[in-house]
């Protein structure tokens, strides 16, 4: 095809990789929008990566660590204003504003056009765009979806090539038979004038995350951070999978997926929704106590679930990603051995502390921390400074990005195109009270009310207050991209065409005593949590029924090798009436919030728990 004059001289320097036209002509129109000084078509090779990593360690955006340390890693600072997901600056721009719900900050499209097309004119002078094609799930796999994103931050690129299958293959795929993929527009809002000198972390205070659910679109200005830029992620492969899940008969959650081993080799496949920074990742690469021989824990995923019934009514999940964007405070020699091995090599470092042999550091990777180090914004930090000044080396919402191939106990069936079977779902929130340590719904529609009335405390993954309890339905608040209360119908829904319905559970691994004290010691010792839903499942775990669901006693759990006082136990599961009485009142909440569009069955369900308590 004939490109404009102004675009082909921009394409200078980097071959067009694709031969789709609608994908061509797209790239044209937003380079004479957005006025980059050059166009990179994103082939993904390690030669590409190695290059641009250079050019980011060049421009001070990089640090390279101690190669024989850290061999292949990298560290980044970013901006101390562009730290976290913005939730009040993200949109879903549907037709309707009821479209969108009232959980989802709204502006009229053409409204938001007209602003976006304000904010993106010119906004890459100086820079670079690339065009980054990306697959969602292994390529060419029924279940995955293709997103192409333009970006002006090299940052941006490394790190999706850690986190997605980008690059040649992809565009192949594109241009098979002229694939419809996501579009997906992000600048960090930071043009360069002639001969000026560029930042670190380029970035701007106006932020907008943009997305356009009904064309499938996104656009995302001003941060350079996570969720926000990455766009295959939360934009993608939640926000817009969401409404594409809805109308296809799918679904797309905030869930990790693992699978079980039990002694015999069987294995158990569960998904989770837990919300940010509550240990899905820990949970993910869980590995179980020494005292309980022959049960493994495989990975699928840490973050996302692309859930889909097959031929037959069974669910099946793919994660759509290909790495960890893992929280680093907390993930330590101890609590996570697997994720710390994987994160060992070929992985980035943003906002923790940089240790003076040319390392890094975060709060909970070892017991004893650096005697100095740089911490995450350069400033000299030591314990005692800490310690004075209430300071942490590592910002709460630091992280890690690593390729999940390096993880050592990643499922062999974890890109199997066809995805993996799903026997249980399990809900979790980060809850100081009320909440037992596990229990079970009684049947489906009881167990879609136990995830769309979850309620978890807030953590740094999102800026705002932290440790509040918000209702966060299916751990999809901030990345549902519709009306919740349609989400919740569309729930029930995905039921009704199932051969085998999932189980359902809820867990909490955050409970404390009256003293602030965790009363449960989590991590490992979950296994004996996951071993009784994989028992619940198999239809030979013992348990009671209580008012809220099904609990295990002291001794339908595994206690070989941890005593674990049976009263410890009973208050750790306690279902405390006068507590759930208060608890209900809490969803009412968010029931009366949705009230025109929540399906019946959530008050029916509510109606009923009442009556039990
Ligand atoms: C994430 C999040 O980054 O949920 O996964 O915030
Ligand atoms: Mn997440």
């Amino acid at each position: 095809m004939k490109l404009s004059v102004s675009t082909t001289e921009r394409l200078q320097g980097s071959r067009v990789l694709t031969t789709n036209r609608h994908l061509i002509r797209w790239v044209e129109k937003m380079a004479d929008l957005c006025r980059p000084d050059a166009i990179h078509w994103v082939d993904g090779s390690q030669d590409e990566y190695d290059f641009l990593c250079d050019r980011l360690v060049a421009a001070g955006t990089f640090t390279r660590l101690n190669q024989e340390l850290w061999p292949g890693c990298y560290y980044a600072r970013s901006a101390p204003s562009d730290v976290a997901r913005v939730e009040d600056r993200t949109f879903i721009c549907s037709l309707s504003k009821d479209g969108a719900g009232p959980t989802n900050n709204w502006e009229d499209p053409f409204v938001m056009r007209r602003r976006l097309k304000q904010l993106f004119k010119g906004c890459m002078r100086g820079r670079t765009m690339y065009v980054l094609p990306f697959s969602m799930g292994p390529i060419g796999s029924a279940m995955s979806g293709i997103g192409v994103e333009l970006t002006d931050s090299p940052y941006v690129v490394v790190n999706m090539r850690i986190m997605a299958r980008i690059g040649a293959p992809v565009f192949a795929e594109i241009d098979k038979d002229e694939k419809r993929v996501v579009p997906c527009v992000h600048s960090v809002g930071m043009p360069l004038k002639p001969g000026e000198t560029d930042v670190p972390w380029p970035c701007n205070d106006t932020k907008y995350i943009v997305h356009f659910p009904e064309t499938r679109e996104i656009w995302s200005y001003g941060s350079g951070y996570g969720g926000n830029a990455l766009l295959s992620k939360k934009c993608f492969a939640l926000r817009i999978a969401s409404n594409i899940a809805r109308d296809e008969g799918w679904m797309a959650e905030h869930m990790l997926i693992l699978g079980v081993e039990d002694p015999t080799g069987q294995k158990t496949y569960v998904a989770a929704a837990f919300p940010s920074a509550c240990g899905k990742t820990n949970f993910a690469m869980l590995i179980p106590p020494k005292s309980m021989p022959g049960w493994k824990v495989w990975t699928v995923g840490d973050d996302i679930a692309w859930i889909r019934p097959d031929a037959n009514g069974n669910l099946r999940a793919i994660n759509p990603e290909a790495g960890f964007f893992g929280v680093a405070p907390g993930t330590g020699v101890k609590t996570n051995p697997t994720a710390m091995e994987t994160l060992s090599r070929n992985s980035i470092f943003t906002n923790v502390a940089l240790t003076p042999d040319g390392g890094v550091w975060w709060e909970g990777m070892t017991d004893k921390p650096p005697t100095e180090c740089l911490d995450w914004h350069g400033e000299p930090w030591t314990p005692a400074i800490g310690k004075q000044t209430g300071r942490t080396a590592a910002h709460a919402n630091g992280r890690f990005t690593s390729p999940a191939s390096q993880c050592a106990t990643m499922d062999p069936a974890w890109e199997s195109p066809d995805g993996v079977p799903i026997s249980a779902i399990i809900f979790g929130g980060r809850r100081s009270t009320t909440l037992p340590l596990v229990y079970q719904a009684f049947n489906w529609s009881s167990g879609v009310y136990i995830g769309a009335t979850m309620g978890s405390e807030t953590t740094a993954a999102a800026t705002g207050a932290v440790g509040k309890v918000r209702r966060d339905p299916m751990a999809m608040l901030p990345f549902c991209g519709y009306h919740m209360g349609d989400y919740i119908r569309h729930w029930l829904k995905m039921q009704r065409g199932l051969a085998m319905t999932p189980r359902v559970f809820h867990v909490n691994w955050f409970r404390k005593d009256a003293n602030g004290k965790f009363l449960w010691p989590g991590f490992s010792e979950n296994m004996r949590v996951l071993k009784w839903i994989v028992e619940r499942v198999q239809g030979h775990g013992r348990g009671k029924e209580t008012a809220i669901g099904w609990v295990p006693r002291h001794d339908d759990l595994d206690w070989s090798g941890l005593d674990f006082p049976s009263e410890t136990f009973d208050q750790l599961m306690e279902v405390d009436r006068a507590a759930w009485k208060q608890e209900v009142i809490a969803h009412e909440g968010l029931f009366i919030e949705l009230h025109d569009h929540l399906p019946p069955e959530m008050i029916y369900e509510r109606e009923l728990l009442i009556c039990r308590l």
